[in-house]
């Protein structure tokens, strides 16, 4: 990583914009080309806009912003984020200052190796089709790469088979399937053309080992074989909070992770706080966030009941120890990583890490967003931090500009109710009385 002086973007959230893109300057995270891209906002161009998907008559823009305080794997991070809602940037980025003092996240990925699936039905004799597609795997991996050659060049490709088969079930009157899966190894590339242009070329070979009929032949998102792990501790003396001892705090963490565990409906707004930071690095990276969505609420469901991803325990030390790991599909080129500007200018302020780096990311992020909800829901609450950002955002409603949405926010906070009425009569008392 080239050298960064992070000191420079200290207090980063009391700067105006155009202070925080002089600080990233200042910190060498940017030059003065990327410094412009940022000062407008990161426009896509009419062309690039208009060739991006069909029927296109605008762009639809979102807040992009920095988590701070990422020490992941010894490495310093600022993580962008592309994010609608407040409150995240500031939690992720506060759970990351905690960790940073006492280690920060350290992550292992698995390879990353995507899964096609090529689906027969009708398959006359499937014991003996599974023999003979069994037999004839070196083929079937042949025939594959010489679809996609270049990935072979690179050094990736397909790399072996899994062949499953899911009996006709009058329950649901759901005929036999055959199902072959290619395990495809796809470098720094999530994967999803490679792999569909891979399995379209053997359906007619596999239709032809089979003698079945060949349904469709596509990615699958449920990428288990390409997870990404992220762990962290911090002593319970630093949980500390009011009232409340960091013996108790790490207990109350400890017990929400345990109801996450066993309550589905817990566990999908858990895992939701996890994906509210995996999600913004997602699509801020250029990365297809519905695909690691899907992926991600499956392999929750992986013991069969929908359950937290993360975990938070107990060392033997008496520290909070926390895990997560997800499915990773995500990558460094393709799509439109290459030409996005918002992509372009994250893997830029993310140092150009590669796929393996990029799952580390993220991964950290979903965790540390995680210990921010959960600390914040067995303590305080999450509603007080949310009220900042909240009044802020009933004096844009009320047609605050510049100066007067932080006047009409901060008068707002001294108001029982919070509401946009409140905060369009503040809005006409400080215009009134200018
Ligand atoms: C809100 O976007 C996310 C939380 O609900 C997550 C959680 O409850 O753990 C705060």
């Amino acid at each position: 990583m080239t050298s960064k002086n992070i000191s420079e973007l200290a207090k980063f959230y009391k700067k105006k914009r155009t202070e925080r893109i002089d600080a990233l300057e200042k910190a060498g995270f940017v030059g003065t080309e990327e410094k412009d891209l940022l000062a407008n906002h990161l426009a896509l161009s009419e062309d690039v806009a208009d060739s991006m998907i069909e029927n296109q008559v605008a762009t639809y823009q979102l807040p992009y912003g920095l988590a701070l305080n990422f020490l992941i794997d010894d490495q310093d991070y600022v993580v962008p984020m592309a994010m609608e809602e407040p409150s995240v940037i500031a939690a992720a980025s506060s759970a990351a200052k905690l960790f940073a003092q006492h280690g920060g996240f350290q992550t292992a990925v698995t390879e990353r190796m995507m899964i096609g699936q090529a689906i027969l039905t009708n398959v006359p004799d499937p014991e003996k089709a599974i023999a003979i597609i069994d037999d004839y795997e070196i083929d079937i991996i042949q025939k594959a790469n010489q679809a996609h050659p270049s990935i072979v060049k690179r050094g990736g490709g397909a790399d072996s088979i899994r062949i499953r088969e899911i009996q006709a079930d009058p329950e649901y009157n759901t005929p036999h399937f055959l199902i072959v899966h290619l395990h495809v190894e796809t470098l720094e590339a999530m994967g999803a053309n490679m792999i569909n242009t891979m399995m379209e070329a053997i359906l007619p070979y596999l239709e032809e080992l089979s003698g079945g009929t060949a349904l469709m032949g596509i990615l699958s998102n449920y990428a288990t074989e390409c997870l990404a792990t992220a762990s962290c501790r911090v002593p319970a003396d630093a949980l500390a909070k009011g009232e409340l001892s960091g013996e108790e705090v790490r207990d109350l963490i400890v017990l929400a992770s345990q109801l996450a565990t066993v309550d589905p409906y817990r566990a999908v707004t858990h895992n939701k706080g996890i994906m509210n930071g995996v999600d913004a690095v997602v699509l801020a990276s250029g990365n297809d966030w519905r695909a690691m969505e899907a992926g991600v609420h499956a392999y929750a469901s992986r013991s069969g009941q929908y359950r937290a991803l993360s975990s938070w325990k107990t060392a033997d030390n008496g520290d909070l120890i926390g895990e997560l790991t997800l499915p990773m599909p995500v990558g460094t080129v393709g799509g439109s990583i290459s030409f996005h500007p918002g992509a372009k200018m994250t893997h830029h302020l993310l140092d150009y890490p590669n796929a393996e780096q990029l799952e580390s990311i993220i991964v950290s992020v979903g965790l540390a967003q995680n210990f921010s909800a959960i600390r914040a829901l067995v303590t305080e609450g999450i509603q007080k931090g949310h009220m900042g950002l909240h009044a802020r955002s009933l004096a844009i409603s009320a047609g605050a500009t510049a100066d007067d949405i932080e006047l009409v926010a901060a008068e707002l906070k001294n108001h029982k109710h919070m509401n946009l009425a409140q905060a369009k009569e503040i809005l006409d008392h400080i215009k009134q009385n200018r």
